[in-house]
């Protein structure tokens, strides 16, 4: 049964978000996260007949499942990443407000088979983009010990990661590790007491995930790219769900494009869901809000 906006996902933080991202009825934006199109089909309601919208999600599924119907919207399969290379080359510059809303959807997430969830038993793969060949069980059987304590510490902050990873070398001499159960299997005897399973198992996959999309290098090559196509009072609205994509945020505006370009942080607190977003939404209890802004444009 093909899925509807609401049980692909749901928006979160979505007025708030809209209210920053648009700053000119006719201008360009680009969403680079369409994932169920929520976002998108907010701003699409508020923008005028010449506003256009330009769109990216590098899972098929999110391009296969677009529920927008608009000549104004242009849906591209691919990684974010590229967006200021494919807005150079479609002319779609400058650009008024782009929108990340980072992460997985609960698609992906609920789709047992796609390896994102240890809810389900599955194959080690959590890749977003299926074409790409790097899968979360080349990183387990692979990777050295030293870069999978470095990945679960860093991705995941997860504790005992040396540990973790020592004990995942030693599981993998005997068989390797193929499904999200076997990987389930394996830490958890290193779970702390005062940790639940399901924390602990977050963490665990978190750090899986966004090594094998490349995540954080994804979100630093955007920000970086897009800090010379924004329009003067563009803005770029960024709500991130662990705390590395947080710390990049903050350091691109700390940064010498960001000065360079004339870009500065308008949100001076982050911007959290509503207690009752939260309560409605287990997904949104992680978000966090930052925008920036192009003040100036000195190049
Ligand atoms: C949290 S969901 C976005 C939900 C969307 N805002 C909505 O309202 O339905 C994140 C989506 O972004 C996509 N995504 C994550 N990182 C990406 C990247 N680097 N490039 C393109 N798409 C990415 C995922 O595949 C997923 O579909």
């Amino acid at each position: 049964m093909p899925k509807t906006a609401g049980t692909y996902h749901i928006p979160i933080l979505a007025e708030a978000a809209l209210n920053w991202w648009l700053t000119e009825p006719s201008g360009r934006y680009i969403d680079g996260t369409f994932g169920g199109g929520g976002h998108s089909r907010m701003l699409l309601e508020r923008l005028s007949p010449e506003g256009r919208l330009l769109a990216f999600d590098r899972d098929a599924d999110a391009v296969a499942h677009n529920p927008i119907d608009d000549p104004r919207l242009v849906l591209i399969h691919h990684n974010f990443a590229y967006a200021p290379q494919f807005a150079r080359f479609l002319d779609f510059v400058p650009v008024h407000g782009v929108l990340l809303d980072l992460g997985v959807s609960s698609h992906q997430l609920d789709e047992g088979s796609r390896g994102f969830s240890y809810r389900f038993d599955a194959e080690l793969d959590m890749r977003m983009d299926r074409q790409q060949s790097l899968t979360a069980a080349e990183v387990v059987n692979r990777y050295s010990e030293e870069a999978l304590t470095r990945i679960l510490e860093t991705w995941g902050e997860l504790p005992r990661a040396a540990a973790v990873a020592a004990r995942i070398v030693e599981a993998r001499r005997g068989r390797p590790i193929l499904t999200t159960q076997q990987l389930a299997d394996v830490a958890l005897p290193l779970k702390p007491r005062s940790m639940k399973s399901f924390r602990f198992l977050s963490q665990l996959f978190q750090a899986l995930r966004v090594e094998v999309n490349d995540e954080i290098g994804s979100l630093r090559r955007f920000l970086d790219g897009m800090a010379p196509l924004l329009a003067e009072g563009g803005r770029m609205v960024l709500i991130t769900f662990q705390g590395q994509e947080d710390r990049v945020v903050k350091a691109f505006v700390r940064s010498d494009t960001a000065r360079r370009h004339g870009i500065r942080l308008r949100t001076k607190n982050v911007v959290r869901p509503s207690w009752e977003e939260r309560r409605r939404n287990a997904r949104a209890r992680s978000a966090r809000m930052r925008v920036l802004e192009k003040v100036s444009a000195h190049e």
